[in-house]
């Protein structure tokens, strides 16, 4: 997407390899900071303190990861060492094993000396790929969005998002913004309510700063607002993107999104969920029982940080000093509250048969 004119994606190579560059997203909205990573312990740290975020950004970032370590050392010791770190730092996205997995199949076959080099190849494909699915996902979304324009023409189309399933959360185009940015380009008059998921607020920093960015007209709200947004006829559509779906079609996704699909069930919003195919872990069927929740520390609850009338960027405490916290950072949307998923195959219901009639081969499991 573009920012005042000039195209970015959310990671790319840096033109002196071996190196890739990212945007900070812990320092937007009010600091757009570009970060050079040069060895896969960074890449750790930038995915494990949310430089870098959103599933399919870390999955494409831990493709890099890997690649970067092995331009460290190509041993299949180092190999494993840096496969297990990245893949500790953040718990709840299956993109990020996916990635991981998908550059150790590739480059373990290979001799040492071709192995970086392979798995940099398989790094590009995958960042490549998300472009390409999120792009189809925009365009199968697109027509959900047109469907709602059509039925009420001259009416604003309301959506309803959660935290950032932005560009800024995939390689570019964002899982559900991509049908929102493609209706805003088409011309639909479309508007988003963006919550500001507490507590790390993606939706007010990162979803309101790209739809800003982008001329999409937007209003943030309260996370709370939502069902009474819903109540009185303000949101035709939830789209929401997802950390991970069970083959079931259970999905996990920031805290309070379970919440989102509640009240929309009970206001007849239609609920759809956006995700690209390798959000998908096919070895899960109950999302409450097997996705593991990432429990990230009580600071993010007790502090805030934003900036002061003279632009300073500051962080200040909330509670009474010593107010125990809890963070749970995602929670499970059951199935049965999801209306479809968007996916780059087209919309399907949440259901096992449902993703098997998208995608037979991967629902069938591997060979055995
Ligand atoms: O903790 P985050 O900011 O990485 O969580 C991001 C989300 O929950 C997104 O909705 C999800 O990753 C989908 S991104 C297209």
């Amino acid at each position: 997407m573009k920012i005042d004119g000039k195209a970015y994606r959310s990671v790319w190579r840096a033109p002196e390899s071996p190196a890739v560059q990212i945007v900070d997203q812990t320092r937007l909205p009010h600091r757009f900071e570009v970060l050079t990573l040069t060895t896969s312990a960074a890449v750790a740290h930038a995915i494990r303190t949310m430089q870098v975020r959103g599933a399919p950004l870390i999955g494409a970032c831990g493709a890099y990861g890997l690649a970067l370590a092995l331009g460290e050392d190509p041993g299949d010791a180092a190999l494993e060492s840096a496969y297990a770190t990245l893949n500790a730092t953040r718990p709840t996205a299956v993109n990020l094993r996916w990635g991981l997995d998908r550059v150790r199949a590739a480059v373990r076959p290979l001799a040492a000396a071709e192995r970086a080099a392979a798995a940099y190849r398989v790094a590009d494909t995958i960042a490549d790929e998300d472009v390409a699915i999120n792009a189809a996902i925009g365009r199968h979304g697109l027509a959900l969005i047109t469907a709602i324009a059509g039925r009420s023409p001259g009416r604003t189309v309301n959506v309803l998002t959660h935290c950032n399933a932005g560009w800024l959360a995939t390689v570019d185009w964002g899982t559900a913004t991509a049908p929102i940015y493609m209706a805003h380009d088409a011309g639909i008059d479309i508007h988003v309510w963006v919550d500001e998921t507490r507590p790390r607020n993606q939706g007010a920093a990162l979803t309101a700063w790209e739809l800003g960015r982008h001329g999409v007209k937007h209003t943030l709200v309260a996370d709370n607002a939502g069902g009474h947004l819903m109540q009185h006829g303000l949101v035709d559509l939830c789209l929401v993107g997802t950390d991970r779906v069970t083959r079931t079609g259970d999905v996990c996704n920031k805290i309070g999104t379970y919440l989102k699909a509640l009240a929309a069930r009970d206001n007849n919003v239609p609920f759809y969920v956006c995700l690209p195919s390798p959000t998908i872990d096919w070895r899960v069927a109950d999302g409450l029982a097997e996705i593991p929740i990432e429990q990230r520390s009580a600071r993010e609850v007790t502090h805030i940080s934003g900036r002061t009338a003279d632009g300073e960027i500051v962080e200040v405490e909330l509670p009474p000093v010593g107010t125990p916290a809890r963070n749970d950072a995602f929670d499970v949307t059951p199935a049965r509250l999801v209306t479809g998923l968007v996916t780059e195959r087209g919309v399907c219901p949440a259901t096992a048969a449902g993703l098997a009639g998208l995608f037979p081969g991967e629902a069938a499991g591997p060979p055995a």
